[in-house]
């Protein structure tokens, strides 16, 4: 048969093509850069933005993918043409250890609203209440939400000579953020370069003095505030937060993907917003699907650290300034956030 096999019908037979261990097609997920023929013999090359740090995962996809389009339209050769995330991220000069500070923990996920800054206050209590001493630092710039998480709204950090400035304190935790550096209620303006220096100045111009642990709250996705951290600091570990949801996933690998690029260790996975435990009867009810984070950790070659269950007292306990784990230690999700610090301190090198 003689016919010409147009682009769109490739991107047609790839929007029937699901990602590995997935429900969502390729297509959908948005991991489809190009598809463009190749100069001769009638065959195709997909471009595929990587979206997974595991070969296996991205094996997988490039055979699903030949397959699907050799079977449905007959297509001769298929090329699968990897795009490699922010490749230049990789560059591992100018990152010295942070002083006095013996390990940073980068909690990140791909998408907004997940639970991040929870998960972030909720696991700098849980290591407190492990004997840890620790800081938090807010890296989102835009939407600073650790001052209001730890009812320090009004603090204002010390000033300490020169550029310096004391970390506020609360519940034992040092706190830096955004929020507390705006006067007023207006939103933050800043643009790119901004959020740059102002990360760089909550990691170098903050007397953290000596700690434990620095827990580093990002801002969603892999934008300014992940690079500047990255660039300027050895990251000893990174806490991946996902709800249970295909498209969420998909970023959140990405995310890991990031964080693997520049040499970041993944510790593994938190699973927020998990399941419901019915205050009645006590039962179990996953709400958004079951297992989520547990495909993400496979494959990413990494495990979940915790599954956090939903629950109205979590997210009260951080509207009214008290994380829970400190708020109710006896609660689910408590438990499920000590597992957690219990998790990252036995993921942390020993020196
Ligand atoms: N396990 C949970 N149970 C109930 N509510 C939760 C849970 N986790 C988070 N929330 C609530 O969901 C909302 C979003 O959480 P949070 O601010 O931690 O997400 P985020 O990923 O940091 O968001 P952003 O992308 O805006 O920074 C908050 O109101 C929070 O209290
Ligand atoms: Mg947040």
């Amino acid at each position: 048969m003689d016919r010409q096999i147009t682009v769109d019908a490739v991107l047609e037979a790839l929007g029937r093509v699901s990602y590995p261990g997935y429900a969502t097609d390729v297509v959908s997920l948005g991991i489809i850069e190009a598809v463009e023929p190749l100069e001769s013999g009638g065959g195709f090359a997909v471009i595929v933005r990587q979206a997974s740090a595991s070969d296996q995962v991205m094996h997988e996809l490039a055979g699903a993918i030949s397959g699907a389009l050799k079977r449905e339209l007959g297509v001769p050769r298929v090329e699968l043409k990897l795009r490699k995330l922010e490749a230049e991220l990789g560059e591992k000069t100018g990152r010295a250890r942070l002083e006095g500070t013996r390990y940073v923990v980068a909690v990140l996920s791909g998408k907004g609203g997940v639970g991040k800054s929870t998960v972030a206050v909720n696991l700098a209590m849980a290591l407190k209440q492990l004997g840890m001493t620790v800081g938090l630092l807010d890296a989102d710039v835009y939407g600073p939400s650790v001052p209001m998480m730890f009812g320090a709204g009004e603090e204002r950090p010390r000033a300490a000579g020169g550029q310096n400035f004391y970390p506020v304190e609360r519940y034992g935790v040092k706190l830096i953020s955004m929020g507390f550096f705006l006067t007023d209620k207006s939103p933050v303006i800043w643009r790119g370069p901004m959020v740059m220096g102002a990360v760089r100045q909550f990691l170098k111009d903050t007397l953290w003095g000596t700690q434990d642990f620095l827990i580093v709250d990002l801002p969603p996705g892999t934008g300014d505030a992940q690079l500047t951290l990255a660039q300027l600091v050895a990251l000893d570990g990174a806490v991946i937060v996902t709800t249970p949801q295909d498209v969420a996933l998909l970023d959140a690998a990405r995310a890991a993907r990031m964080m693997l690029q520049v040499h970041c260790p993944i510790i593994g996975v938190v699973e927020n917003m998990s399941y419901f435990v019915c205050p009645d009867c006590g039962e179990r009810d996953e709400l958004f699907g079951a297992g989520g984070g547990a495909q993400l950790a496979l494959a990413e070659g990494t495990r979940v650290l915790a599954q956090i269950p939903i629950h109205l007292e979590v997210r009260e306990a951080g509207d009214a300034g008290m994380p829970i784990v400190l708020k109710d230690p006896e609660h689910p999700a408590s438990r499920a956030f000590m597992d957690l610090a219990r998790g990252v301190l036995a993921a942390m090198p020993k020196d």
